[in-house]
C-alpha cells in the first residue's frame, strides 16, 4: 500500500481531460495536477525549451513525493526522452496509438496535434508499428480555444470545421486527439468527422497506471477518499476562473 500522490501535468488545462478519467478510475488516490500556464502553449516552443519545462515540472513533482507521473500532454511526452526517474512515468503517445489499434479498419488515423508533436512524427512511428497509416495535422489554433474557455461556441465550430474540411472526404477510421486540449473539442471534431472514432488515450493511460501500481503494490488504501490538488505556475485567480469553466472537481488550488 502506498498513499503517496500521483503527479499529472500539462502546459495548461488540456490534461484535465486525462485527470478526469484518472480520478474516476482511481477514487482512493491523491492527485497533484500541474498546469504550466506560465509557459503555455508548449506546441510552439523549441524542443530544448519544452524539455526544460518537462524537467522543471517533474522535479517539482518528485519533491512533492509522488509515486508516479502521468505526462498528460503529448507535446511534453514527445520531449521527455531525457527523463530518468526512479518512479514510473506514463506518457500519452504510445498509449494513444495503442488505444487507436482497436479501431483499425480500412482507413487511416487522422492525428490532430500541436506543431511540436507533428514535427516529432512520433505518432506516425507509433501508428505505423500497428500497421495504421497516419495523417498528421498541426492544429495550432485549437489550444487557445480551450485555454480561453471557448468550447462549443460558434467560433470553435467555425475554426475546427475550417481546419478539418480537407479531411472530410478521406477514409478515416479514427481521429487521434493528439493534444490533450482537444479532449475538450470533441463535439466540434465529431461534427466534422461524424463517422470516425475519437481516441484520446485516457483509457490506455489508466490501464498502464493500474498495471504499474499493481506491479509495485502501490495502490492507496481503499478506506480513504482521494484528494485532488490543482497547481499552476501562472496566476492562481486566473487558473481558478478557468477551472470553473471545465467542470473539474478539486479539493485545493494554488500557484507555485
Ligand atoms: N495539451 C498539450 C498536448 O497534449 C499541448 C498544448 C500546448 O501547450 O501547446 O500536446
Amino acid at each position: 500500500m502506498d498513499n503517496r500522490p500521483i503527479g499529472v501535468f500539462d502546459s495548461g488545462l488540456g490534461g484535465l481531460s486525462i485527470l478526469k478519467t484518472l480520478t474516476r478510475a482511481f477514487p482512493y488516490e491523491d492527485f497533484i495536477y500541474v498546469a504550466d500556464l506560465k509557459n503555455c502553449p508548449y506546441g510552439v516552443k523549441t524542443k530544448a525549451q519544452i524539455a526544460e519545462y518537462v524537467s522543471d515540472i517533474s522535479d517539482y513533482l518528485v519533491k512533492r513525493d509522488v509515486k508516479a507521473i502521468v505526462i498528460a500532454c503529448n507535446t511534453a511526452t514527445a520531449n521527455s526522452q531525457h527523463l530518468h526517474l526512479s518512479i514510473p512515468v506514463i506518457g500519452m503517445i504510445q498509449a494513444t496509438a495503442k488505444e487507436a489499434m482497436q479501431y483499425r479498419n480500412r482507413g487511416s488515423s487522422l492525428v490532430l496535434a500541436t506543431d511540436a508533436t507533428v514535427q516529432s512524427h512520433l505518432y506516425r512511428k507509433a501508428l505505423n508499428a500497428y500497421q495504421i497509416e497516419a495523417i498528421e495535422v498541426a492544429c495550432p489554433t485549437f489550444v487557445m480555444l480551450v485555454e480561453e474557455g471557448k468550447m462549443e461556441t460558434s467560433e470553435s465550430y467555425r475554426i475546427v470545421s475550417e481546419h478539418l474540411k480537407p479531411y472530410q472526404e478521406l477514409a478515416i477510421d479514427s481521429v487521434i486527439l493528439g493534444c490533450t486540449h482537444f479532449g475538450f473539442l470533441k463535439q466540434e471534431i465529431h461534427n466534422c468527422l461524424p463517422d470516425a472514432v475519437l481516441v484520446g488515450g485516457g483509457v490506455e493511460v489508466s490501464r498502464q497506471l493500474r498495471h504499474e501500481l499493481e506491479h509495485q503494490d502501490a495502490f492507496a488504501s481503499d478506506l480513504r477518499h482521494g484528494v485532488v490538488s490543482l497547481v499552476t505556475t501562472g496566476d492562481r485567480d486566473e487558473f481558478k476562473e478557468k477551472i470553473q469553466l471545465m467542470n473539474m472537481p478539486y479539493d485545493e488550488i494554488r500557484a507555485i
